[in-house]
């Protein structure tokens, strides 16, 4: 029996669920290529930062322009070094054409940032330059003890606006679960003119090397183990606020797929998993999800979609405290 594997994003219509996240991946043409090959029904590239676009500006012209109302964090921080990763926003631009040149599915561009500059009129520059949607990833650190959290909830607020005033494409917001009230925030953020909410951002928290006594970054890719975030806040707002849906850290094999997929995800995107396994992985997890759906007789990924979201459950309370509360008590300890 052939399953149907068709979801919808955002407004398009892919082939399927499986979406390759932002990551040096996604930022070539050889291995978009390959990932297309593979299956991909739509690829994310990696974000143009906010601080890369400000120094690009800087470099060239109106400091007034950019800057006037960047966040006074912004200011009080060195420009990191990413012109490696991504190159500078000319070239960004260049590949985002060359995709949309070469690939047949969609190509959605990103930009990652935090406070409502001059830099957002990037979004206008990848809608022209042909990208499908926009992905807006916000990752803020709020490390001030003097903002508050409706302080911070309005920084994020306000980005979407401007955004959602700058490009008429479909716009993703790609944000942490670190919120009081995940489910408010997000309902704010589709009132603020979001059509999808790509959950969560990972945050690379630093470590700190004992032998050279110091605080560095250390990117340790992720594993399965940490889908049950997303999976329980998708499983939550799935059927409650009426967006879509990309679920992002975690996701490595066709059970993690599914898994999402029964809570509510519209898409689920990869990137740990590519990177450690290659393109061609991306493969392997649509047939192994095909398969799945095929063997319990599901006809197509939007039937599963959301059969086991919250709002569906025989046990919804599986999401919440009185869960947490069970788990807790009857935990049994290992012997031996
Ligand atoms: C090396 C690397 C580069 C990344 N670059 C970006 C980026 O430019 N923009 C972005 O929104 N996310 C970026 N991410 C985050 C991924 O898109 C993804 O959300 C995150 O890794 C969690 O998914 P995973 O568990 O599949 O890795 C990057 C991740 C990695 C590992």
């Amino acid at each position: 029996m052939t399953v149907d594997l068709r979801t919808s994003y955002l407004g398009l219509e892919l082939a399927n669920p499986l979406v390759p996240s932002a990551s040096p991946l996604t930022g070539a043409i050889d291995t978009l290529l390959a990932l297309e090959e593979a299956g991909a029904s739509a690829v994310v590239l990696p974000s143009l930062f906010e601080e890369q676009i400000v120094h690009d500006a800087l470099a060239v012209a109106d400091v007034a322009d950019f800057g006037a109302d960047f966040s006074p964090e912004f200011f009080g921080s060195p420009v990191p070094e990413i012109d490696e990763y991504n190159t500078g926003s000319d070239s960004y631009l260049d590949t985002l054409v060359r995709a949309k040149n070469e690939l047949g599915i969609p190509v959605i561009g990103s930009l990652n940032g935090v406070s409502p500059g001059g830099w957002v009129s990037y979004g206008h520059k990848m809608q022209d330059a042909g990208a499908d949607a926009l992905e807006l990833n916000i990752y803020i650190v709020a490390a001030d003890v003097a903002r508050d959290a409706a302080d911070v909830e309005t920084d994020y607020l306000r980005l979407v606006e401007r955004m959602r005033h700058e490009v008429s494409i479909p716009l993703a917001v790609k944000v942490s679960p670190f919120f009081s009230s995940m489910a408010n925030m997000a309902q704010r953020l589709v009132d603020a003119g979001a059509d999808g909410l790509v959950l969560f951002n990972r945050f690379y928290q630093p470590d700190i090397d004992l032998d050279a006594l110091e605080v560095g970054p250390n990117l340790v890719l992720s594993t399965s183990e940490e889908l049950r975030l997303p999976l329980t806040w998708i499983g939550i707002l799935h059927g409650r606020v009426s967006t879509s849906l990309a679920a992002t850290t975690g996701v490595h094999s066709a059970e993690d797929v599914v898994k999402l997929i029964l809570a509510g995800a519209d898409v689920t995107m990869l990137a740990s998993a590519l990177l450690k396994r290659g393109p061609d992985h991306l493969a392997d997890v649509r047939l192994g999800l095909e398969q799945w759906l095929a063997e319990r007789d599901y006809v197509s990924v939007a039937q599963a979609k959301g059969s086991l979201s919250q709002r569906s459950s025989p046990d919804p309370t599986a999401f919440e405290r009185a869960n947490y509360m069970r788990t807790l008590v009857t935990y049994a300890p290992r012997r031996g």
